[in-house]
């Protein structure tokens, strides 16, 4: 079939299943020629194998995430490999990114921990755009090996280690905590295309959510931890707050939203 009336068909096909049928159509027909999305115009009398195209299509209409179908996310400046082991990064963990490149910028940190890597997205930016070093963790092994292969693609392995190992049981010395933990309630019904495809040892804790996140913050009294950024869901701020109140925390939590101006992370500053 020729790329011009693939397109066609595949736009049809994903119309009534997903947001933006042209532009899925164009990326997985792009995936499908390894080529980049505005090359297909040039192709448009090439040969298409029908049969990958439409396996492409019936994944993408079962609601498999985009970027598990391509393997490809963007994250921050840059394009990450992802799979199925790793939760695909969000939008939202690029502002607790900026807030620990504005804790590092000034207060001089030289070493970040990072529990939960996942893909290794938050580590790789920081990484990218400092010159701090890093441990990270992740009880995943699925999760490590793609972390792992991106982390040696952007040539970052002498400064990003990781570990398989629960919270921050295995790091040395660090300045700055930082992480994306599972923080959604097991009681809560995700959409399809996230419950049905993605890890849930990322997405979900125990306690409504709060299992870990209150780890952390025990961890920050437990260790005197000076600096730490965290994510969180939009509707715990309060239960972090009083938690933090309970241990007695000697630092300040100051609490920041997203852009859609819901509550989605704290920084935390004890001097
Ligand atoms: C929400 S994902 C975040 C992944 C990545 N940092 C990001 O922001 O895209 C949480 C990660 O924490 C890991 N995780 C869950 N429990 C953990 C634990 N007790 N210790 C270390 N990592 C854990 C999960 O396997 C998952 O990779």
């Amino acid at each position: 079939m020729m790329l011009k009336k693939a397109l066609l068909w595949a736009q049809k096909v994903l119309t009534g299943k997903v947001e933006r049928p042209r532009l899925e159509a164009e990326i997985l027909l792009a995936h499908l020629l390894n080529c980049r999305r505005e090359e297909l115009i040039l192709k448009e009398i090439e040969d298409i194998d029908f049969n990958s195209l439409k396996a492409l299509i019936e994944r993408r209409c079962e609601q498999e995430p985009i970027e598990y179908i391509t393997n490809r996310v963007s994250f921050y400046d840059f394009e990450l490999f992802i799979d199925k082991g790793a939760l695909i990064p969000r939008p939202e963990s690029e502002i607790l990114v900026d807030k620990a490149l504005e804790l590092i910028k000034k207060h001089n940190i030289r070493k970040v921990a990072e529990i939960g890597v996942g893909s290794g997205a938050l580590s790789i930016a920081i990484a990218r755009h400092s010159k701090v070093d890093i441990e990270a963790s992740d009880i995943s092994q699925d999760a490590i090996k793609i972390a792992q292969k991106n982390i040696n693609s952007f040539k970052l392995q002498d400064r990003i280690k990781i570990h398989k190992c629960n919270m921050a049981e295995c790091f040395g010395n660090f300045d700055l905590l930082i992480s994306n933990p599972p923080y959604i309630d097991p009681n809560f019904k995700l959409e399809k295309n996230v419950a049905a495809f993605e890890p849930h040892t990322a997405l979900f804790a125990p306690n409504k959510g709060l299992a870990i996140l209150f780890e952390i913050l025990k961890l920050i009294k437990a260790k005197n931890i000076k600096y730490a950024a965290c994510e969180m869901g939009y509707d715990q701020k309060e239960a972090i707050s009083q938690k933090a109140k309970e241990l007695n925390l000697p630092g300040k939590l100051e609490f920041y939203k997203d852009l859609a101006g819901l509550d989605r992370g704290f920084v935390y500053i004890y001097e």
